[in-house]
């Protein structure tokens, strides 16, 4: 039953099915409207937009801006909002006209503006609101323009026709070039842009980027992070950040000779410095970035437990680990009473280096049949990094590292423009999607907000049970 109908201009009819309004500026205390100020009164009701219906995409239709002749205050001039904020939730008929219209409904949270507390109904509507291109899903959005609108047909409530429900998919960032190959105001770009698309985790390490800082020591990545943090008040609820300790040089441009390694002394350190660099009281998740056997075990999980109880990190994991290094770190976890590791951080993608191939990328180690076995069993988190292998799915200009040549990766390839080309998405976003449809989180590196947009949208291809047949058998 709805409130409502809606028609939009395309003829498209949707059902106004729950609506909040609110006073725009009403809790405002002091300051006066502009650009700051309604960045965060749109991020507010962004999150309670993703809160009310965390299974339904956003989107927020671009408002009006009034810019009266008044003078400008220390935050830049005078920006008005219409004084209604809206949230809405419409449903309508299937996009796909091979679908079944009523099961398998299309569904939308929108937040908007309007002058006036009047409901929308039939064609009497907001002309922006009524202009939402709702048959527009497929076409690669906009973060900027309110395309985070990802729409998405969604199957009834039990998986139908081999498609998974979208609920649960999620997209780490990887902020390791933020501050050296990525400056400043392209990050924050990112950062919003990831924001206003739904994403929640930022993936960060105390040792970001060393190898590419004239420092010699990391510590940016974390550092742009906090800056953006500080210029968007409100915005530390709205996301999660993980990061890493272990690889840090403590003497400039001496890795791994200097690495600060797992000694309990070094983890609160890194910790503490990681926590000012950020600008926050805590972390959300903190990974031990890589194995220190010079440190006994008991030791770095007693640490990793202390920050945990006095509330420093939220939770912990364990990156490019062996699987039974996690497994023993459990079992002592459990004997010292204390958070044990609950998160996997690993290199993985779709096509796969020759068996056996060392690595020339320092530090990385990839994902194994041994290392899904134990997180399935054990019910832990697993974050694949590198999934996109730098850009190389797609780019003339950075071929597959050689470890990846053979038979195996063509016929992968092949199987990979198949499926993009029936899903009419690209190599990128099926490749995420396979890694989603087995409830990998990937973490994307990007330098582009036009990357980090494709790379969103991946959420909204759904691979069939054929699909990931067909891959199985291509690997
Ligand atoms: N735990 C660990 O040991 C570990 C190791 C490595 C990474 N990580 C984490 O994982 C994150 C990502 O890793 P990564 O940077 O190694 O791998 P990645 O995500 O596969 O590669 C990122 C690069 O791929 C290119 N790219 C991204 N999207 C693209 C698109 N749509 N089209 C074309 N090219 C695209 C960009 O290159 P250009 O900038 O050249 O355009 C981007 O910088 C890192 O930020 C970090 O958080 C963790």
């Amino acid at each position: 039953m709805s409130l409502t109908r809606v028609i939009l201009t395309s003829g498209r009819a949707l059902d106004l099915t729950e609506l909040r309004m609110t006073s725009t500026y009403g809790g405002m205390l002091e300051g006066y409207p502009c650009k700051l100020v309604n960045d965060m009164a749109i991020h507010g009701l962004l999150n309670t937009a993703r809160q009310t219906r965390p299974s339904s995409p956003v989107h927020l239709v671009p408002p009006h801006l009034d810019r009266p002749d008044q003078q400008a205050g220390p935050f830049g001039p005078v920006e008005i909002l219409p004084p209604v904020a809206c949230v809405g939730s419409f449903r309508s008929t299937a996009l796909d006209p091979a679908h079944d219209p009523v099961l398998h409904r299309s569904s939308l949270t929108v937040v908007w503006f309007q002058p006036t507390p009047r409901v929308p109904s039939g064609e009497d509507g907001e002309e922006a609101l009524r202009g939402i291109d709702w048959e527009g899903w497929r076409r690669t959005s906009s973060c900027r323009t309110g395309g985070n609108a990802l729409d998405l047909e969604r199957a009834p409530d039990t998986s139908m026709n081999g498609m998974t429900t979208t609920s649960d998919r999620q997209l780490i960032l990887g902020t390791m070039d933020f501050g050296t190959r990525v400056d400043t105001g392209r990050a924050f770009a990112i950062l919003d842009c990831f924001v206003a698309g739904g994403g929640v985790w930022l993936d960060t390490a105390n040792c970001y980027s060393f190898w590419n800082d004239p420092s010699g020591v990391g510590g940016a990545s974390e550092r742009v992070i906090g800056a953006w943090l500080r210029a968007r008040p409100g915005t530390r609820d709205a996301v999660r950040i993980a990061t890493k300790v272990r690889q840090n040089p403590l003497v400039p441009h001496s890795w791994p000779q200097s690495a600060e390694g797992l000694s309990a002394r070094a983890v609160h350190a890194g910790v503490e410095e990681s926590l000012a660099r950020l600008g926050v009281d805590h972390v959300d998740l903190l990974w031990a970035h890589a194995e220190d056997r010079d440190v006994p075990l008991e030791e770095t999980v007693g640490a990793f437990g202390e920050l945990v109880a006095k509330g420093a990190a939220l939770r912990v994991g364990a990156a490019n680990h062996a699987a039974w290094r996690v497994e023993r770190a459990r079992s002592l976890a459990r004997e010292q009473r204390v958070e044990p590791y609950t998160a996997l951080q690993l290199r993985h993608s779709l096509v796969q280096p020759r068996p056996y191939t060392p690595l020339p990328e320092a530090g990385h180690r990839l994902l194994t049949a041994e290392d899904l076995d134990l997180a399935r069993s054990e019910g832990l988190a697993v974050w694949a990094y590198s999934a996109l292998i730098w850009g190389s799915y797609v780019r003339p200009d950075k071929p597959l590292p050689t470890a990846y040549d053979h038979p195996g990766t063509a016929r992968v390839l092949a199987v990979l423009d198949e499926v993009a080309a029936d899903l009419r998405a690209t190599r990128n976003q099926v490749v995420l999607a396979w890694l989603m449809r087995q409830g990998i989180d990937p973490i994307v590196g990007v330098s582009r907000v036009e990357q980090l947009e494709e790379a969103l949208t991946a959420r909204q291809v759904s691979l069939t049970d054929a699909h990931m047949t067909r891959f199985e058998e291509a690997r």
